[in-house]
């Protein structure tokens, strides 16, 4: 235990950018703040009543008023060009970044890895490798908030968010649901244990792994009688699935779309949303009939075989 702690310790890369603009925008408007309050007190002494004639106008000073105008808007696009550049960081995750997946629902954070391992409100990643959580929710809106790496993320019903980090020191940190999802909001919490990468993938393999989430995908697919119609090699019932994760897809009526988690999350549930070209609307729809859960191990899957096919 320290003294006075103003800020949750710093234990991610992002923290030391995200510190350093809060303090600078606190600094500044300090700055501003006691500035313009000294001229308020310092005029109104130096023109009290009587000190002065009513009526005199000063002459107009040119070079003056740009220097008001330049200044300002020199600060204020120097806040947003500093402000940009730590939200583009906090946006853009990595290439080859571990992928972690989260469902959130009214009261608890799911989290499986994907060699298979789940957890239930707590997170186990290794530091000084960037992780990117994909993340959805079962219900209503939640938000993924780790303050010692400062970042947070909404998680939404119906569409998936990401959120990256690269844990900088071993530790584990407070988990917060940030976004009043209900009655026990408050005790949606947890623990993020951020650990060696050693330790990790000891912890990894400390208990029999559940299935990945690729394996369950591919026991889904079939089970739900998908290879019926999405036979590889073979095309005229459904799209072929081998090599379609990433690419471009043509829709019926013209537009087209990239076959990413969310199409493919739509078109599982939804068939009928984006039709693809040359296909007539045939397939069955599974909204109301997976969980998010099983909905992440079909992506999983088709991501697989994304990667196994054409690319
Ligand atoms: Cu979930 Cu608040």
């Amino acid at each position: 235990m320290g003294g006075l702690r103003l800020f949750p310790e710093q234990a991610s890369t992002a923290a030391a950018k995200v510190d350093a603009l809060y303090l600078g925008l606190v600094a500044l408007t300090l700055f501003f703040g006691v500035l313009i309050a000294a001229l308020l007190v310092y005029f109104a002494v130096r023109f009290r009543e009587g000190v002065h004639r009513h009526g005199e106008v000063p002459a107009p000073h040119p070079w003056l008023e740009a220097v008001w105008i330049v200044i300002p808007l020199g600060v204020v696009l120097g806040i947003f060009a500093w402000g940009f550049q730590v939200f583009a960081y906090l946006r853009r995750a990595p290439e080859g970044a571990l992928e972690i997946s989260v469902v959130g629902r009214q009261w608890m954070w799911k989290v499986q890895h994907p060699e298979g391992r789940r957890e239930i409100n707590e997170l186990h990643v290794p530091v000084g490798r960037p992780v990117l959580l994909r993340m959805i929710s079962q219900d209503v809106i939640h938000s993924f908030f780790i303050p010692a790496f400062r970042v947070k993320q909404d998680v939404l019903p119906g569409r998936y968010t990401t959120l990256w980090f690269e844990a900088t020191r071993p530790g584990r940190y407070h988990l917060f649901c940030a976004e009043y999802c209900g009655t026990a909001h408050s005790r949606m919490t947890g623990t993020v244990v951020a650990m060696e990468p050693a330790r990790y993938a000891e912890w990894l393999a400390g208990v029999p792994p559940d299935q990945r989430p690729a394996e369950r995908g591919r026991e889904l697919f079939n089970r739900l009688g998908c290879p019926q119609c999405h036979r590889p090699g073979d095309a005229t019932l459904g799209p072929e699935l081998e090599g379609l994760f990433g690419r471009r897809v043509s829709l019926e009526g013209g537009a087209s779309a990239t076959a990413d988690e969310d199409y493919l999350r739509e078109s599982i549930l939804d068939p009928r949303a984006k039709v693809v070209e040359g296909f007539d609307p045939v397939m069955p729809a599974f909204a109301g009939r997976l969980d998010e859960e099983e909905v992440q191990a079909l992506v999983a899957y088709l991501k697989a075989l994304g990667r196994s096919g054409g690319r």
